[in-house]
């Protein structure tokens, strides 16, 4: 039977990390992945992350089974850094999944459980979503969301787009960070965008990967914030793989909010039942360090330090890029008020493949960069060359 199936192409994204390592060059770059690297090209564990850790050998007296939610602490430590203030105000259930693709995939099921028959994914997106939301059976309709040649949000045409959704529709929305532009929504865009989505009966899922990375760790949630004050139910997919810098244990969690208790009780119910049938229990590791590191001021206040301390190289890295791309692309000066990991060059996938082979840059064929992929030192180099494709 296996004679059958035909091979499927590799993962876009994850078949650069193969095709770097096998580059020999030695002075390639790598600008594929988000993933965080230092200015040595590294991607550290972070301190709080090894301390946490080691408290785990010594202290930790079981590995049996936790339930379908995972770790119950992590959870309510996790909830408030991402609802800040609404975490008071709005009732809600969480588990624990195996990374932010976790959270999506029990969200996509749930929501087609709800009886969403569509998803609406943003133009430019992370092309897994669309992958996970027809793998739940969800149809995939698209919104415009940014115009790579101008580098601008394209506020008036998503609301329009989302006016005419349909009553239940699915929106996929990401928090921050925006993964692949790097483009941020202002205040009275979610504003704008939560009104929307409440008016039209509407059920939002928002993606929130990279809290920490764009203008801070409050500010990061501001606008999933907005739509959770706004709607009476939405659905929230964290993930801790780049904040906490634990991507391969794969943590992350779904939380629905609802109207009360038993609501969101009864989804509870519906995301362990999910879970079951799919993974059963969540690997516990990254998410007991989580809870280590929120449970304790001190390590709390490092992880802080050090996620800033990461947030303030790729700042720089921005200016530097916006400085020497501008003279190319007069639009690309933006990228230095963009935020997050990534931002999206208007390159043709002919440039792109010429950056991988000629230069060794590697990115997908998006044009998408990963900025935090640069070493200061030779970021002015590498800009040259992109500029120069
Ligand atoms: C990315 O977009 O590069 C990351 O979110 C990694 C992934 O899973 O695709």
């Amino acid at each position: 039977m296996f004679d059958t199936l035909e091979t499927l192409p590799d993962d876009p994204l994850l078949a650069l990390i193969g095709l770097y390592r096998n580059d020999p060059r030695t002075d390639k770059v790598d600008l594929g992945v988000g993933v965080y690297r230092d200015e040595a090209g590294r991607t550290p564990v972070m301190r709080a992350v090894k301390a946490a850790e080691q408290r785990l050998v010594e202290g930790q007296e079981s590995k049996s089974y936790l339930g379908l939610e995972g770790d119950l602490v992590f959870l309510d430590l996790l909830w408030p850094l991402v609802a800040g203030p609404q975490a008071r105000v709005r009732t809600f259930a969480g588990v624990q999944t195996p990374g932010g693709s976790g959270a999506l995939r029990l969200s996509a099921d749930l929501a087609a459980r709800l009886g969403s028959r569509r998803v609406h994914l943003g133009l430019p997106g992370w092309p897994n979503h669309a992958a996970i939301f027809k793998a739940a059976g969800l149809a995939v309709a698209t919104y415009p969301f940014f115009d790579i040649p101008t580098q601008r949000v394209l506020i008036e045409e998503m609301v329009a787009a989302l006016e005419k959704a349909e009553k239940g529709d699915a929106v996929l929305l990401h928090a921050s960070c925006h993964n692949p532009s790097g483009s941020a929504l202002t205040d009275a865009d979610w504003a704008a965008i939560a009104e929307v989505v409440a008016r039209r009966g509407l059920l939002p899922v928002i993606d929130i990967a990279y809290q920490g990375f764009g203008r801070g760790l409050e500010e990061d949630a501001a606008g999933l914030r907005t739509m959770i004050a706004t709607v009476d139910e939405a659905l929230v997919c964290v993930s801790c793989s780049k904040s906490f810098g634990i991507y391969r244990d794969r943590t992350g969690a779904a939380f629905a909010i609802g109207k009360s208790d038993t609501a969101v009780a009864v989804a509870r119910t519906h995301l362990g039942a999910l879970a079951r049938t799919s993974y059963s229990m969540p690997p516990d590791h990254g998410a007991a360090v989580v809870r280590t590191i929120l449970a304790d001021a001190a390590l709390t206040a490092d992880w802080k330090a050090e996620l800033e301390e990461m947030r303030q190289r790729i700042l720089g890295l921005r200016r530097i890029l916006a400085e020497g791309l501008r003279g190319r692309w007069q639009a690309l000066g933006a990228i230095a008020e963009q935020e997050g990991m990534f931002s999206l060059l208007p390159l043709t996938e002919a440039q792109v493949l010429a950056a991988r082979h000629d230069h060794g840059i590697y990115m997908p064929t998006s044009g998408r960069i990963n900025i935090a992929g640069l070493a200061t030192a030779r970021a002015a180099d590498v800009v040259q060359r992109i500029a120069a494709l």
